[in-house]
């Protein structure tokens, strides 16, 4: 009889360890085909489903003051953003841009570059300042889980906007936007690209001017790139590049057809 608790012991940790590892690397990796990277889309679904792994070690040791964002709590914590964002992060004035499917790491990114006055906006200055660390990531996680609605293109302006988002214009330096926004327009969570897809083109092109007119949000190398880029655009480019934005829809899990 007592050789039965010895085998049982053993085989319950090693179970338990299994679960575990099985569940961490589940969560990367439904992290990485929802967000692939721009050099990552088609080609390469081998490379993103090795990268668990080696990952595997990280959120551990990263996450010893703050959680990562729990989406649960992170509802609760939302509520007073609603009134302008949209109860599911879809607002429906376009002067506010929409959270939802944005990543937790541009939002908590974001909060942080209105709460240290970075990015200057009296209206998220007071909404920022009373919110923790782990509060920016709970909410985060919530916008993030939501799905953003499609917007529309206007028809007349989608060739030179297409041709800019694709390709860019080498003519004036301008780099292909989905270099770094992806083809869909998902972004790059990991490099803090942020999502674009269905944006209201009303925000996208007043926060492109305001660059173009000077301001930054910050003075990190990652805070120039932008600026940098809009200064070479003219208001006919901004129009254009940004309703395009507006109706690239992010087929779910499709990759890099999603562009019409
Ligand atoms: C009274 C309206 C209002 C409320 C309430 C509000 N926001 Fe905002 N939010 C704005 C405006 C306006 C902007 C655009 C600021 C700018 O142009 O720089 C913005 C921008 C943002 C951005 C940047 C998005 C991007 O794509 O760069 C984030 C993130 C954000 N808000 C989060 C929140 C959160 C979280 C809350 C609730 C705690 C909240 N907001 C409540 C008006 C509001
Ligand atoms: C080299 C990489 C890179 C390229 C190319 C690029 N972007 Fe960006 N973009 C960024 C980064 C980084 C941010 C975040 C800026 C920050 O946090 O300060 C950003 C942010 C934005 C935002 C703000 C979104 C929001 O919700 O606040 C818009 C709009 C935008 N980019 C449009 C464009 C357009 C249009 C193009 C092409 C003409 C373009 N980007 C090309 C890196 C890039």
């Amino acid at each position: 009889m007592s050789f039965r608790p010895a085998g049982f012991r053993p085989a319950v940790v090693r179970y338990a360890v299994v679960l575990v590892f099985a569940l961490s690397s589940t969560a990367i990796f439904a992290q990485e085909t929802k967000n692939p990277a721009p050099a990552a889309t088609a080609a390469q679904p081998a490379a993103a489903a090795a990268a668990p792994a080696e990952q595997a070690a990280k959120p551990a040791e990263a996450t010893a003051a703050v959680k990562p964002g729990d989406a649960t709590a992170g509802q609760g914590k939302a509520a007073a953003c609603g009134a302008c964002h949209g109860m599911d992060g879809n607002s429906t004035d376009p002067q506010y841009p929409k959270l939802a499917g944005q990543s937790e790491a541009y939002i908590v990114h974001q909060l942080n570059n209105f709460k240290s006055g970075k990015r200057q906006n009296p209206v998220m200055l007071g909404m920022a300042t009373p919110l923790s660390e782990q509060d920016m990531h709970d909410i985060g996680a919530y916008f993030a889980s939501k799905s953003s609605l499609p917007g529309v293109a206007d028809q007349a302006l989608v060739e030179r906007g297409e041709q800019l988002y694709r390709q860019g214009d080498t003519s004036k330096g301008v780099p292909a936007c989905m270099a770094c926004h992806s083809i869909d327009g998902r972004g790059n969570p990991g490099a803090m690209y942020p999502q674009l897809t269905s944006q209201h083109a009303q925000y996208i092109e007043a926060t492109l001017k305001s660059w173009h007119d000077g301001t930054v949000w910050g003075e990190e190398a990652h805070a120039q790139i932008m600026p940098g880029i809009a200064k070479k655009l003219d208001e006919k480019d901004i129009a254009a590049v940004a309703s395009y934005v507006e109706g690239l829809h992010a087929a779910e899990g499709a990759g890099a057809s999603a562009a019409k």
